[in-house]
């Protein structure tokens, strides 16, 4: 069996998680859904983020210790993944001590090997970026990335050689196209890679900050929360605890991140896996923000919509759907509630739901809710002919639009095929078929209608599980959990099956 593994970011539990973490997490579950109805065997990780200053502090505004305060975060986290339907294999907090394990051999390694280096640091910190800056990179005397206030630090610390590796990694990211994805941010980078790259600061000193996982070589210092958190991508999948799962896994074929941490994904993390001398993902892909107005959605600036919120209210697979049409993938997109609910209205309720309505309630009419048995296509009529043509586009182009981590294609191709089939009943006018007693053609027509169904239904599963599976079992089909992508074909529908219809997919919402 092929093997698929794929990451989510480690959230930062200094709070509960926003719109911004649900889509990630939606994205790379759709990934992770559509990988295994491929056929393969899927490592599907996320987890949280738990040392360093921001987590310390919010710990102590609520005036708990770190670890209390973090235990009583995750299960929020654990919460949303469920609502939302995240089925991942894998949930990695950075205080578990198979983490932590890692996290000291990869430092004793890179110190051994002379990679590690003490030095004194003379600089400046951004606390919620977790970033050091020195003077000259400071804009208007502030964070150079989040434009907030910074801090005067001067500490002696180790450095990592990220320097040495600088020429190394342009050759890489040269001569792998996908390796940075979308093009746009791998050109990004090879523009910030045109300056010389800083040796990174990968400790703090206990005297102040002592949430980290101790330097293994100096009794002082705790790590880097940076440094310590992309270690979990090695950790997660069994890098120096099961040699046969870290064989099987590694190399990631996908760390899905967002484009506030792609610096750290696209420079850091490669040169460490570099220097440790491990091999590199194959994909790292940046997606846009969801912005508010027209300000980035932030836990640290406190202008997020909760997710929990929006699914109580609209049922998870709309706000699923919502975040992966809306937007192109990597580019920012807008939130709003009037946004999600056009969409509910127009595309699920009037498109697709519309389009099962009306089919069950024909086949209910005309057949007694039996699926009646087609003529040889040789019969068909130029109408019928578009829609089962379209219908056998519908893999290929899902397939291109997933493969290419292009959500909104393949969502594209799905609703093309669902107008069509809309089209076709309008055209086809089955009620006038009826009247004239044309009764072969009005079998076909129904069958095709419920076979289009089928194949939506398929297609649809790694988007929208629920109601995937709510359009299977309507046409009386047995659990999506049971079917596979190469049943995304014409003419599989076996006639006789008795339809089961329900209340509508997606009843309309009123706006207000
Ligand atoms: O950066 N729009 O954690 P974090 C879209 N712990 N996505 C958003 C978003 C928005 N407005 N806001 C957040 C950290 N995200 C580190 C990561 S990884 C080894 C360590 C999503 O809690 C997006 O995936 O700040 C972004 O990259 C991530 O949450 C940042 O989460
Ligand atoms: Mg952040």
């Amino acid at each position: 069996m092929p093997k698929f593994y794929i990451t989510t970011p480690l959230y930062y539990v200094n709070s509960a998680p926003h719109i911004g973490h649900s889509y990630t997490n939606i994205a790379c579950d759709t990934l992770a859904r559509y990988k295994r109805l491929m056929g393969y065997e899927v490592l599907f990780t996320t987890g949280t983020d738990e040392h360093g200053q921001k987590i310390k502090d919010a710990a102590e505004l609520k005036g708990m210790e770190p670890k209390q305060f973090v235990d009583e975060i995750v299960p929020v986290f654990l919460g949303l993944w469920k609502k939302l339907k995240i089925d991942y294999t894998d949930f990695i907090r950075t205080t578990e001590p198979r983490h932590e394990k890692v996290v000291k051999e990869i430092l004793e390694m890179l110190h051994k090997n002379g990679d590690l280096y003490e030095g004194e640091y003379s600089g400046w910190y951004c606390t919620p970026c977790e970033s050091f800056w020195i003077e000259s990179q400071l804009v208007e005397g502030n964070c150079p990335d989040c434009q907030r206030k910074v801090e005067r630090i001067k500490e002696k610390n180790f450095f990592f050689r990220l320097s040495k590796y600088q020429a190394w990694l342009i050759d890489y990211i040269n001569s792998h196209e996908n390796f940075i994805l979308p093009a746009m941010r791998r050109n990004e980078i090879l523009g910030f890679l045109k300056n010389p790259l800083n040796d990174l600061c990968v400790s703090r000193p206990k005297s102040r900050l002592s949430w980290g996982i101790e330097i293994p070589f100096s009794s002082d210092h705790v790590t880097y929360v940076w440094f310590d958190a992309l270690l979990n991508y090695i950790s997660v999948c069994g890098y120096a605890s099961d040699a046969e799962k870290f064989k099987k896994y590694w190399p990631a074929d996908a760390h899905v991140i967002g484009k506030d941490i792609l610096r750290m994904h696209a420079v850091n993390w490669p040169i460490m896996l570099h220097a440790a001398g491990l091999e590199m993902p194959q994909t790292i892909f940046a997606h846009g923000w969801w912005k508010i107005g027209g300000d980035k959605m932030s836990k640290s600036k406190g202008n997020v919509v909760n997710p929990i919120e929006m699914v109580d209210k609209y049922g998870v697979d709309a706000y699923r759907y919502f975040l992966l049409r809306e937007v192109q993938f990597g580019a920012d997109g807008s939130f709003s509630e009037e946004a999600l609910v056009t969409r509910i209205n127009s595309d699920l309720a009037n498109d697709l739901g519309n389009l099962l309505h009306r089919a069950l309630s024909m086949v209910e009419k005309y057949f007694s809710g039996i699926v009646p048995e087609r003529r040889d296509l040789k019969y068909s009529d130029e109408i019928t002919k578009a829609l089962i043509d379209k219908a056998g586009t519908l893999s290929s182009e899902i397939k291109k639009g997933l493969d290419n981590i292009d959500f909104s294609y393949s969502l594209d191709s799905i609703w093309t095929v669902i107008s069509v089939a809309n089209k076709f009943i309008e055209q086809k006018a089955p009620w006038k078929l009826s009247k004239e007693k044309k009764l072969e053609e009005l079998k076909d027509m129904m069958y095709d209608l419920c076979e289009i169904l089928r194949m939506v239904s398929l297609a649809l599963t790694p988007f929208m599980p629920d109601t995937s599976n709510n359009i299977a079992i309507q046409l009386g089909l047995k659990p999506v959990e049971k079917r596979d992508f190469s049943e995304l074909k014409w003419g599989l529908l076996k006639p006789g099956i008795r339809i089961n219809k329900l209340a509508p997919l997606f009843p309309r919402i009123e706006i207000k």
